[in-house]
């Protein structure tokens, strides 16, 4: 009887041991859990990269270098990028000339329409005329030269605004706490200096300012885990095999399958760019704001996705061009639509002008996200909302992408049969 009543108080007191084992929680993925950390998804997305064999999924440094360059002893597009250099010259230029009041306004504006128009043309006539210009080295000189089309815009605008102010304030008397306050930040026309100009067309913005919030050290540690990420973006090679010899009626089923891997490759794009990238050249320059993204993944709306995907060409497309058409008096429509016109305009520059083929995919992708904005806005709500924006990704944006690979490889090499044999 009392080895039985010890038993059973064992019992109890392992029963008592693991009463505890259970506790009210969230399980992790629903949202009231607070549970923040995603980076692990991140690493999932490298795996699965670099798992997908079937795709061909490859790392190989000569055929990056041969992606950028047809022959060795040519560097088109890096002396493209080199030449980039008059236009900065010019614009600095120009606002020296324009502090000094030895030009007018009228002058000045029109300087400036010249040097950003031919920052838009120069280049486009350049990668169409030149034929030992590989599209991708065409592409990256057309973006360095978009990215610098708005940096001068921004640049121009923000030194116009400095000259508004300082005539408005020479009118009226100016307080002293603020001019002791801004003794150690730069004022105009202090800016105007080579050095000024160089730390903007290199910092991670396009929106100049005259003091840029800066962090306090370079922390190397930081740096390095930057640095080490970057060297993880895997370079697709024979992905673009099966659509050279789709036709139209297996192009669906094709495009479908191959949106996944697409859709990965574009979220490890996005976090060596945004994030590994970005950071790296701000830690570098002590450049302070660190905001290049917000969390667009939670998007329940087309509006969110755009607000907070890609923060450096938001956050001008609102002061240099939306918030300025609103001013004038233009309606929020008419503002809205302009900017994606806008926005259409430079992905289809950036894709058409380096393939040397106009097929308005990128343009009319763009231009649709305004309707879409409004179906998603108007029908969905939450959950709903964000499977919505995550389909709009996955099968939309490499849709587009996609089709001009299949248009490229089609136009430029089913002619060639050595080129077909080795597909
Ligand atoms: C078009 C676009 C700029 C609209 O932005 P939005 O945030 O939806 O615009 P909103 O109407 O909500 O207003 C934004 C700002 O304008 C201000 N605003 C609104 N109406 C205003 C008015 N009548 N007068 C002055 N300011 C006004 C708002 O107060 C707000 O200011 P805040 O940012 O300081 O809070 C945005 O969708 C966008 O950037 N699209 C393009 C993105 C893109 O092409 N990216 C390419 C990535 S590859």
């Amino acid at each position: 009887g009392r080895s039985v009543c010890l038993l059973w108080a064992l019992n109890d007191s392992v029963w008592i041991g693991h009463a505890h084992c259970h506790k009210l929680q969230e399980s992790m993925l629903s949202s009231a859990s607070g549970f923040k950390n995603y980076r692990g998804i991140l690493n999932w997305c490298v795996v699965m990269l670099v798992s997908l064999k079937q795709y061909g999924i490859l790392v190989d440094p000569i055929q990056v270098v041969s992606l950028f360059l047809k022959d060795p002893y040519s560097w088109p597009a890096a002396c493209l990028v080199i030449v980039s250099n008059v236009f900065i010259f010019v614009a600095l230029y120009t606002e020296r000339k324009l502090a000094m009041g030895s030009i007018s306004e009228k002058v000045g504006l029109l300087i400036y329409i010249f040097n950003l128009t031919v920052i838009l043309c120069f280049p486009m006539v350049v990668v169409l005329k030149l034929p030992s210009i590989t599209p991708v080295g065409g592409a990256f000189a057309l973006g360095v030269y978009t990215i610098l089309f708005l940096k001068l815009y921004s640049y121009k605008d923000v030194n116009r605004w400095c000259r508004e102010r300082t005539q408005v304030k020479a009118r009226s008397p100016s307080s002293p706490s603020v001019s002791s306050r801004m003794q150690s930040h730069v004022s105009y026309p202090g800016n105007l200096s080579l050095r000024d100009m160089y730390y903007f067309v290199f910092a991670p913005t396009l929106c100049y300012e005259l003091n840029f919030p800066r962090s306090e050290s370079i922390r190397m540690g930081f740096l390095l885990r930057r640095l080490f990420e970057m060297w993880m973006v895997p370079i697709i090679r024979s992905s673009m095999k099966p659509l050279q010899e789709m036709d139209y009626s297996r192009m669906t089923e094709r495009l479908l399958r191959l949106a996944v891997p697409n859709h990965l490759i574009w979220l490890i794009f996005f976090y060596c760019f945004f994030h590994s990238s970005m950071n790296f050249v701000a830690e570098l320059l002590r450049f302070g704001d660190r905001e290049f993204y917000r969390d667009w993944w939670n998007s329940e709306t087309i509006t969110y996705f755009w607000q907070n995907w890609n923060i450096p060409v938001h956050k001008w497309c609102l002061r240099h061009f939306y918030k300025p058409l609103l001013r004038i008096g233009a309606g929020k429509l008419l503002s809205q639509s302009a900017v994606f016109f806008a926005s259409a305009f430079f992905h289809e520059y950036l894709v058409s002008v380096p393939l040397r083929m106009f097929r308005l995919w990128a343009f009319m992708g763009m231009m649709a996200q305004l309707p879409l904005a409004w179906f998603v806005a108007r029908f969905l709500r939450g959950n709903y909302g964000n499977a919505a924006v995550w389909l709009s990704l996955i099968i939309g944006q490499p849709i587009a992408v996609l089709m001009y690979v299949h248009d490229y490889y089609v136009t430029h090499c089913q002619d060639d049969p050595t080129i077909s044999e080795a597909l």
